[in-house]
């Protein structure tokens, strides 16, 4: 199993545990929002465009993803399989991935979804810091790093990043649940959706991601 999509809402531990697994596997983590961030701070005519939805917490246009993931999928080191991290997250994302993996002969292994509750989604949002540089994430009372303030990795300050505000926060959620979750179904009537607890310990979280992806403990 070595094509996966984590899906789950703002919070949910998709980065965490997708950074992890991807270097286990010896796969690219291919997270849209990571991508549209580095592009915001490039100053990129696409970072420009996408800048004006993700500060709102609104998702970028289906066309704008796609063709990310699309010149992304073609490159060399996805050829043998990756982690789809925060992509697709409406039905016409999926759609399109699915034309793209057709011309390409492949097709997705399993979708894993996350479950966590939204009390807990608050907390962990409010509460993140990330590494500007290496994009490590981490949590001011959860996960913090060694040194306060900055990243385990490769020592840089951590920053909180914009759209972690509590009222932004409230606006993803929405979105997810509105044009994400619909997903959920789309992926169950295919057979391809697996759900796991996202709560609990991190290691407990990757051991449950691990089984349902059919790989070895
Ligand atoms: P994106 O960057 O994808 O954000 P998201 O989906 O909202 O998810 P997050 O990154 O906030 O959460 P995560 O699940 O990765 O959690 P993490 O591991 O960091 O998208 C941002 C924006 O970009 C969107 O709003 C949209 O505008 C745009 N965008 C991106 N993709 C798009 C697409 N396909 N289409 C259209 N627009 C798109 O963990 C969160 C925190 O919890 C961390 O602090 C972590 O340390 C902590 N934590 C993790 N696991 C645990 C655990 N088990 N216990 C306790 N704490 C934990
Ligand atoms: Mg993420
Ligand atoms: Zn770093």
């Amino acid at each position: 199993m070595r094509r996966l999509v984590f899906l789950g809402p703002p919070g949910a531990g998709k980065g965490t545990q997708a950074r992890a697994l991807a270097a286990e596997l010896g796969v690219p983590q291919v997270a849209t929002g990571d991508m549209l961030r580095e592009a915001v701070a490039a100053k990129t005519p696409l970072g420009l465009l996408a800048k004006r939805y993700m500060d709102s917490g609104a998702l970028v246009p289906d066309e704008v993803v796609i063709g990310l993931i699309a010149a992304r999928l073609a490159e060399p080191d996805a050829r043998s399989g990756f982690i789809l991290d925060g992509f697709p997250r409406t039905v016409p994302q999926a759609e399109g991935l699915e034309r793209l993996l057709k011309d390409l002969g492949q097709s997705i292994d399993r979708v894993i979804v996350f479950d966590v509750g939204e009390g807990e989604l608050l907390r962990r949002l409010t509460g993140r810091r990330v590494c500007p540089k290496c994009g490590a994430a981490f949590h001011l009372v959860f996960a913090s790093p060694k040194a306060d303030g900055r990243c385990d990795q490769c020592g840089s300050a951590l920053i909180q990043r914009e759209d972690d505000r509590e009222e932004t926060v409230r606006t993803r959620l929405a979105v997810y649940a509105r044009e994400t979750a619909p997903l959920l179904d789309h992926y169950r009537d295919r057979h391809l959706l697996s759900a796991v607890s996202g709560e609990g310990e991190i290691q407990a979280v990757r051991r449950a991601i691990r089984r349902a992806a059919g790989l070895p403990a």
